[in-house]
């Protein structure tokens, strides 16, 4: 329970308004869906003018860092040297790399290639060859401000069932994204994406999410791509948080590696496909902020 504020306090989100002008009926409406049973975000994820804008600027360094990797991508480099680009170009730039010693991650970015799901540890050992689907995923920290966005690179001629895995992977996030709106809940996101990518034959990995993001690295709340519409969080003006849906050509099941504990695999070797973007749920609907 959050503590009674009166209505001509200053409001909670620090706008310095009163609180009957600012988050007052914003709290109501929140009271009313916990009512029903509904999850409800917590205060603390509501993000504030004076953050939103913060977090921006940590995406621009985000998306500048993937542009950059997209301009030097190619065959015959190795994932050890998306790394070198990703950790210079972010400190150039004037950010840290997020990745880095989380939890004890060895690297600066996120190399998964293939079969490989999510959270690969670039290597000079991995190759790019003629053919491969790679997914980066970088991660700033500016001024204090998280962003967090991932891309699909295509190294050289790759074949037309990748590619299609590849483009339906990004059109089922656009299509979450539409169903991101004020007072609507996450699984209305959730079951738009999963239903698309059922539709073209794929499955969607159901262990791993999105987050919310922005002060911290992950924040509440854990984001689903398999969800049901009317489900999960209520989305509220203020909140961040990532789409970034995994798809895979096969199976869904998937394991990690046991050696370095953190690559992602899908269990029957077929290719597996993400993109990642923040979103910011406005008065009107979002605002992408980071792609
Ligand atoms: N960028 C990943 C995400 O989308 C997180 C990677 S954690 C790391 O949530 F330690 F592997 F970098
Ligand atoms: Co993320």
């Amino acid at each position: 329970m959050e503590k009674k504020i009166g209505k001509n306090d200053p409001c909670w989100c620090g706008s310095g308004k009163k609180y009957k002008f600012c988050h007052c009926s914003f709290d109501e409406k929140i009271e009313e869906f916990r009512r029903k049973g509904h999850k409800v975000p917590p205060r603390k994820i509501i993000k504030t003018p004076e953050q939103i804008a913060g977090i921006k600027e940590s995406c621009k360094i985000n998306i500048a860092v993937l542009d950059y990797v997209g301009e030097r991508i190619k065959e015959g480099i190795s994932t050890e040297e998306i790394n070198r680009i990703v950790h210079e170009k972010t400190l150039q730039l004037g950010g840290i790399p997020a990745p880095l010693n989380y939890n004890g991650f060895p690297k600066s970015v996120c190399t998964s290639v293939n079969s490989q799901v999510c959270h690969g540890i670039p290597s000079e050992e991995v190759i790019l060859k003629d053919g491969d689907i790679i997914n980066v995923d970088v991660s700033t920290i500016y001024n204090g401000y998280f962003s967090d966005s991932s891309r699909m690179y295509l190294v050289g001629e790759v074949s037309e069932e990748k590619k299609k895995l590849v483009q339906v992977t990004k059109e089922s996030l656009e299509i979450g994204l539409q169903q991101v709106k004020p007072w609507g809940f996450l699984g209305d996101m959730g079951q738009a994406i999963h239903d698309y990518a059922r539709k073209n034959g794929y499955s969607v990995v159901r262990e791993i999410g999105g987050h919310g993001v922005g002060l911290e690295f992950h924040e509440e709340p854990w984001v689903s791509y398999v969800s049901k519409k009317g489900r999960e969080m209520v989305m509220a003006p203020g909140m961040i948080f990532t789409i970034e849906p995994m798809v895979n050509m096969g199976t869904n099941e998937i394991f990690i590696d046991d050696e370095d504990d953190w690559t992602v695999y899908t269990a029957d070797g077929e290719p597996s496909a993400q993109w990642e973007i923040m979103v910011l749920v406005t008065e009107e609907g979002y605002e992408v902020l980071c792609y």
